[in-house]
Formats: structure tokens, sequence, C-alpha cells
């Protein structure tokens, strides 16, 4: 028999626990959250809608990432027991350097819209974990800042091909003299995709401030005080006409690119090249073709063209189509450190994210860009250990399977 007892004031009192007093507010709320879609809430308290909207929103009726993410719903583990998993390595070769985790950050436009640190925010928690971080044409600091900023980071720049031919030059001469050791080629945007959520929040390039978007405003008081006291918004590369990004991409973006342009781009930069934005195997191998070092299987997170193909879906089959000659990356729709790796044990040598991260910086800053780090190292480290793999070179395509629904 179990007998009871009058608790006393002081067992109550005793089973509360105190409050770390050397973490601040913000890092006791980023510590609460336990994955990803925590941090994306936790944001979307912190920024006007507007702006949450360009980073959490994609293109036309959103389905290309709503389907990128149930893709990734899908999948089912067959996991191998009794292996030893007390150590767990999560460094890959990335372009014939050794990278300790595998995942990069890609490029971004806007950054420091979404938090007055931007690039710099995100660079330094890159810097610590040891990350690549991918600069865009539409980042919101320049190319040298960053390497002045960063000088030991592995940093990558993105190039859009823009209309003026002078410009690219310009734009890879700088990478070049700043140390940036590859450049990323995107291809998926010959125009601007349809961003509906931008269109009715009326979020235009530079920001003009409607009545809407002043009153929204308001309530952020602590966003719009950072924005204003700081270095004005604009793009680092660009100088931007009146419109939506998506505008902006298609008015400063050639919609001729070819592969003929991307024979010239491979003669002109020596170091790395990578395509990013490649959905088919067609493509795949035409460019491993041209001697391309890797590519980056990606709709652009959706913010392209919607009822685009799923990058998860098509991975296997260019993986094996041109795997002995070029490494194969993917985005979109990655929020949980088993999307990670699940895309690992289908083929992918890395894989890149963008919203998880801006996400987090929109939710702290930096520290907010170190949890979701944190967040996703954990989750990934742990569903090594329950599915049986002790290092990614363990990670096999029968490992994982997509289930129909
Ligand atoms: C920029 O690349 C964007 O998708 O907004």
């Amino acid at each position: 028999m179990i007998k009871r007892r009058i608790p006393s004031i002081k067992d109550i009192f005793s089973q509360i626990g105190s409050p770390n007093r050397n973490q601040s507010a913000l890092e006791r709320k980023l510590s609460y959250c336990a994955d990803i879609w925590d941090i994306r809430a936790l944001a979307k308290k912190k920024v006007p809608p507007l702006v949450f909207d360009y980073t959490d929103g994609a293109a036309g009726c959103e389905l290309s990432l709503k389907r990128s993410r149930d893709a990734y719903a899908r999948v089912e583990f067959m996991p191998k027991v009794l292996r030893d998993v007390s150590q767990i390595d999560l460094s890959v070769d990335i372009l014939g350097t050794k990278s300790a985790l595998p995942y990069c950050f890609a490029p971004t436009g806007f950054t420091r819209m979404m938090h007055y640190m931007g690039e710099f925010a995100v660079s330094n928690a890159a810097k610590e974990f040891n990350l690549i971080y991918v600069l865009s044409t539409l980042g919101t600091i320049s190319i040298e800042d960053l390497a002045n900023h960063a000088p030991d980071l592995r940093k990558w720049f993105q190039l859009y091909v823009s209309k003026e031919k002078e410009k690219n030059e310009a734009l890879l001469s700088k990478a070049e003299e700043n140390g940036y050791e590859a450049v990323i080629l995107t291809v998926d945007t010959p125009v601007g995709g349809i961003r509906n959520r931008d269109i009715r929040n009326g979020l235009t390039i530079p920001p003009q401030i409607n009545l809407k978007a002043l009153l929204q405003i308001t309530l952020y008081p602590k966003w719009w005080f950072n924005l204003i006291t700081t270095d004005s918004l604009e793009f680092a590369t660009l100088k931007s006409s009146k419109g939506t990004v998506s505008d902006l991409l298609s008015s400063v973006f050639d919609s001729t690119v070819s592969f003929d342009d991307l024979k010239i781009l491979r003669e002109m930069w020596n170091k790395k090249l990578i395509v990013k934005g490649v959905q088919s195997i067609e493509d795949a191998k035409k460019i491993a073709d041209l001697g391309v070092d890797a590519i980056i299987i990606s709709n652009h997170g959706g913010r392209q063209l919607d009822k685009a193909n799923v990058p998860l879906e098509v991975l296997p089959d260019i993986v094996n189509a041109v795997r002995d000659k070029i490494e194969v990356y993917v985005d979109g729709g990655i929020m949980t450190g088993s999307d990670i790796v699940t895309a690992l044990a289908f083929g992918a040598r890395a894989v890149f994210l963008g919203r998880a991260y801006l996400y987090g910086i929109m939710a702290g800053g930096e520290a907010g860009v170190k949890r979701v780090i944190n967040i996703l190292n954990k989750e990934i480290t742990t569903t090594m250990q329950l599915i049986g793999a002790s290092s990614i070179n363990e990670l096999h395509p029968e490992m994982v399977k997509l289930r129909k629904s």
C-alpha cells in the first residue's frame, strides 16, 4: 500500500526550477525552442508580417514549398540495430575540404531586413561552427565587407547573371580578390517568380512605407529602431529599381542566359564553380559535362516556379546520373536534422539551408542562428544514432524510403 502525506510548502517550491540568472530573456526563449518550427514561431513575433512573409513565403499558391516539405514528411527510416553509435562523426568533404557539418548556409536576399546585424550575424555563427556561408548577389553587405569581417570563414559568392556584362565581371573579380573559394551560379531565375505575399503586403525594394506597413511596423519598435539607426537597407552589389523582389529579378537579371554563358563563366572563373537550380537529369548531365564542380538540386525554395518538381524526389536519379563527375547538393523544405539525414542517405553530398537560419536570425540575431545550428546538430546526431550510422559515409539509400502518401 502507498501511504499519502501532506506536502510542505518547501516540497512544492523545491520542484520549481529557478531560471538561469546568467541567461538573457532572449536566450531563455531560444532555449525553450525545441525545433525549427518553434524558432519560426518566435521569429513571427519579432518582425513585421511583411518581413516574415518575404522569408516564409514562396511563389504562387506555394505548392512547390509545401510539396518539398511534404516529401520529407513521407520519409520512413529503416534503422539498423546493434551498431556502436557512441561516437558520431558529422563531417563531410565538400569540394576537397573537410567541413565539420554536412550542411551549408545558402545565399539569401535582404538579410539585414530580417535583423539589423544581417550577414554579419549569420557569418559569425557560421564561423563558430565551421560552416560554409554563401553571400548572395542580393546580399545587404558587400563582398569586401564580409571578407574583412570574416577573413577565415569558408565563403562562397552566389552570382545572378546581370544584363550588364561588366557588372558580372566586376563581381567575379571582387570575389576572387577577396578570397571567396567558390562561385555559385543561380540558374532558376530567368525572371522573378510571382510572390503573392509580397504583392499583398506591398513589399518593395527599396522598402516604400505605405500606411498599412507603417501601422504594422509601429508594433515592432525594436526592429524598426534598429532598421532606421543602421546603414540604409539596400542591396550592396545592385542598385535596385522600384518594385517587388520579383520585379527586381526580372528587370536586372538576364533572361537570355544559356549553356553558352555557363561555358564562358567556366573559362573566366578558375576556382570552384557550382550551378544552383538544377531540376532534371538531362540538365544535370549537360552541366556536369561542362566542367562544373557541383550542382545544387533546387527549386529556389519554391520561390520561383510554383508546382515545380520536388528536390528530394529527383535527388536519387540525378545522383546516379552524375555522381562520378560532380558533387550533388540539395536544398528546399529542410526543417529538421532528420530531413538532412534523409537527403544525405539519398546521395546528396551536403544540403543547403535558407529559411531555417533566417528564422533563427529573425528570432534572435546571431544567438538565434546559433540555436538553429545546435538544434539541427542534435537532431542529426540523434537520428544517426537511432538508425545505426556513426558517420555520414554509412548513410545509404536502403536506410530510407518515401511512402506514397
Ligand atoms: C532571393 O533570392 C529571393 O528568393 O528572394
